[in-house]
């Protein structure tokens, strides 16, 4: 699939700041599903996967959160932001002082809102860049992954990724709002933060996530 404009990402979002994290302004979706219509009658695009790119997802949040109250983490760092999604995670990291990042995601959408936001942020040295699971992990002191473990079979490729660049030295971090397929029990738990939604509406109340940012030991 040719690059996405990043015309179509600025004509079909709007800004908000997520609630935990106020630094980061995102264009995120105004309406998911004329986003998606238009996904498939604008570029063509006929994936039955809705758009992740256009949300900010609690694990991303929670991890972002995590990043900017503890910069010295990744402050002078390389970091791979892993399923970055709207690039928010990777638009912390680089506010919190990483030297570069690279912001993996397999969706091409992706791959332009990340450009976008990073533009909107004023954050330089952030990368888009594709899957990066098929090979070994890139050579990043930091490996950050907000809500990857979201079905099977994205942990099942996600996890044995995480452990051999844990075992290669790269300190990972994932922020998670409690999904059954990560296991939890082979993790540390580094803080915990009740998240609220991005898309509160008129008629629903907020919902909240209980979500923890957890370390590979
Ligand atoms: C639930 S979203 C989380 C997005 C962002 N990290 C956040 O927390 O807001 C998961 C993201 O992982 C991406 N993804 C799925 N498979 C992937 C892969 N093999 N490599 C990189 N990203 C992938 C999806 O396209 C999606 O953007």
């Amino acid at each position: 699939m040719p690059d996405v404009p990043p015309e179509f990402i600025r004509a079909h979002t709007r800004p908000v700041r997520p609630e935990l994290v106020p630094e980061v302004e995102l264009l995120i979706a105004a309406d998911v599903v004329a986003l998606w219509e238009a996904m498939e009658t604008e570029q063509g695009r006929t994936s039955t996967d809705p758009p992740f790119w256009a949300a900010a997802w609690p694990g991303g949040q929670a991890l972002a959160r995590y990043v900017l109250d503890h910069p010295e983490l990744v402050a002078g760092r390389s970091v791979l932001d892993l399923g970055a999604g709207s690039g928010l995670v990777a638009v912390a990291a680089v506010q919190a002082g990483a030297s570069s990042v690279l912001a993996s995601d397999v969706d091409p959408f992706a791959l332009a809102a990340i450009g976008v936001n990073a533009e909107r942020n004023g954050t330089p040295g952030i990368t888009p860049t594709g899957d990066v699971l098929g090979g070994e992990p890139p050579d990043v002191a930091v490996i950050l992954a907000g809500d990857v473990c979201y079905d099977r079979e994205m942990t099942d490729r996600v996890l044995p990724f995480l452990e051999a660049a844990r075992a290669r030295g790269a300190e990972v971090l994932i922020g998670d709002p409690g999904r059954i397929y990560l296991p939890e029990d082979r993790l540390s738990a580094l803080a915990t933060y009740e998240v609220p939604d991005t898309e509160p509406s008129p008629t629903h109340p907020t919902t909240i996530r209980r979500t923890t940012v957890w370390r590979l030991p």
